[in-house]
């Protein structure tokens, strides 16, 4: 073990020693007070005024399992474990068993199944068919754009680009996820890319807020810093068209004569006036916001997703009709893509601090408030460690190899989990697996094993918890189809038909 690694596994003994209890009297209690809790639920039956969706990318629920022992031991409860409803949701999309992050948003936001990869539009449109995607028939209706029609006011903050796949089915139709900006559309496409549809279309240029990074997708030839670079890999979308639609933004909101505010960094969001605001863009990024614990805390850096979620909701309450939001932590699924379980853990802790700042700033009496996933993603945690021990700690030796192996290894990975599978020794023979006891297992970027390489890990395709809170929330209660959020949410606040 490496010093830092000491001092965090003495610090981790030192909180959960007190929790170790056996006795017969520690259980009782448990159970009890869970008891007394479940036998004082009532269905909340008022109209649900303002509805806040959290959406955890790729937090399947061992993630969560992950997170609460993490942070507390495996007795722990995370704020949204405490709400009074909850269900499953099945993730499978039109055409896939194992979903993307397109269709899913689709399927949560519009109501319906649609063919991965897809933006907003329903499964008639094939992946890549801009003429199919241009039909008005095809064009679904967001949840977002349903509280506009209600009038009420409606946002989004997320950690990812705001043209990126969870977050663009609230505003875009687009047969693509991958066409966040005009250059990667097909040449001479008649289908406008999906930055342009949210700073010019209808519902995007009506949303009171929009917060995360993606400024290259918006603005033409942007230029990056250190801390803050460009990127031109094949994953992301790079604006070159002469257009600057964070200055189209502006103009759009003057000429209407609203009250606008457009925020890049921390100071400008601490110094944000909520009263002169009615429409908020902050973007903080070229690309995605970064991992929390890399993050830039000082003035010039990006602001943390609670952040994010306390300024959305001060701008959003002052609408008396009420409001929708919808809050992704995306970080945690690009962590686990790469194989990085520690940071996709701390990625799911700093969404439920989100979480907590959204339920003290919030009634449960008119406020619905949503935690649930997109998909999962193909961790486990297995191996009998004893109770107590570290979630990112070796859990025994194999009885085949006698290698050690950690609690938490991935089905899939990346040519980095690979590595600790095969390597080659001194003479170049292949030797069976790297022994992680060798390794800082507790470091952010130690990469679990995976069983099967692949370009990164790949999403899993089992159910994912919904947690709710507040009006009707008691629409979970059991397996569901995942597009029946949309119907549950349009229920409860009295959105469309
Ligand atoms: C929304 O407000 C407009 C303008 O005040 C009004 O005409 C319309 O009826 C309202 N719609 C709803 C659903 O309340
Ligand atoms: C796109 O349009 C231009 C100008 O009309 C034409 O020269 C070019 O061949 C077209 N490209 C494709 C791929 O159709
Ligand atoms: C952006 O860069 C491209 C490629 O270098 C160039 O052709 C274009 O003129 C530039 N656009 C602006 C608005 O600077
Ligand atoms: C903002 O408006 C609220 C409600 O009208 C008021 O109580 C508060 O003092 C105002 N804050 C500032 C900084 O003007
Ligand atoms: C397995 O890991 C444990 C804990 O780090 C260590 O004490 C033990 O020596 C390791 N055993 C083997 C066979 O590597
Ligand atoms: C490499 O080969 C030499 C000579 O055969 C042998 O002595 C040594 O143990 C081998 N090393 C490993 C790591 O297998
Ligand atoms: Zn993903």
């Amino acid at each position: 073990m490496r010093p830092r690694s000491i001092l965090a596994f003495c610090a981790f003994i030192v909180t959960v020693r007190s929790a170790l209890r056996t006795d017969r009297q520690f259980w009782t209690d448990l159970a009890r007070n869970e008891l007394e809790e479940a036998l004082k639920v009532k269905w909340n039956l008022n109209p649900a005024k303002n509805v806040i969706l959290f959406v955890g990318d790729g937090m399947g629920p061992n993630t969560v399992t992950a997170a609460r022992i993490y942070k507390g031991g495996e007795s722990h409860r995370l704020v949204y474990e405490k709400f009074p409803h909850m269900g499953l949701l099945k993730t499978y999309s039109a055409n896939k068993m194992v979903p993307d992050s397109a269709c899913t948003a689709t399927a949560m936001f519009s109501g319906v199944k649609v063919n991965q990869d897809t933006i907003g539009v329903d499964a008639s449109v094939p992946h890549r068919d801009c003429e199919a995607s241009l039909q008005s028939e095809a064009r679904l209706k967001s949840l977002a754009a349903l509280a506009l029609e209600a009038n009420k006011s409606a946002g989004f903050v997320t950690t990812m680009r705001v043209t990126h796949a969870t977050p663009s089915p609230l505003y875009a139709h687009s047969a693509s996820r991958s066409w966040e900006c005009e250059a990667s559309l097909p040449d001479n496409s008649s289908c406008k890319d999906i930055a342009r549809q949210l700073v010019e279309d209808w519902p995007g240029r009506d949303l009171q807020v929009i917060m995360g990074g993606g400024r290259q997708q918006l603005v033409s030839n942007a230029t990056g810093t250190e801390h803050d670079p460009i990127s031109l890999s094949p994953w992301t979308c790079y604006r070159q068209d002469g257009r600057n639609l964070i200055e189209q933004y502006k103009t759009d909101k003057s000429t209407r004569g609203l009250k606008h505010s457009v925020i890049m960094n921390n100071k400008e969001l601490a110094e944000l006036d909520v009263n002169n605001t009615d429409y908020l863009l902050g973007i903080f990024s070229n690309e995605h916001l970064s991992y929390e614990h890399e993050r830039n805390k000082g003035p010039e850096g990006m602001p943390s997703l609670s952040e994010m979620v306390g300024a959305a909701i001060k701008v959003l309450q002052k609408n008396k009709n009420g409001y929708f939001l919808m809050v992704e932590g995306g970080n945690l699924d690009m962590a686990h893509h790469r194989g990085w379980a520690k940071i996709a853990v701390n990625e799911a802790l700093a969404m439920e601090e989100a979480v907590q700042l959204a339920a003290d700033m919030t009634d449960a009496e008119d406020t619905l408030l949503i935690v649930t996933s997109d998909h999962t993603h193909s961790m486990s945690i297995n191996g009998y460690p004893d109770r107590g021990s570290s979630i990112f700690g070796i859990a025994q030796p194999s009885s085949h190899d006698k290698i050690n192996y950690t609690t938490l290894s991935y089905a899939t990975g990346g040519p980095g989990s690979f590595q600790y599978y095969v390597h080659t020794d001194a003479n170049g023979s292949r030797v069976m697996r790297r022994d992680p006891s060798e390794d800082d297992t507790e470091d952010y970027k130690y990469t679990q094993v995976a069983g099967i390489q692949l370009v990164e890990n790949y999403h899993g395709g089992g159910d994912v918890t919904v947690y709710a809170r507040g009006p009707y929330s008691h629409l979970f209660h059991n397996v569901h189809e995942q597009h029946y959020v949309f119907h549950a949410i349009s229920h409860a606040a009295k959105l469309g038909a």
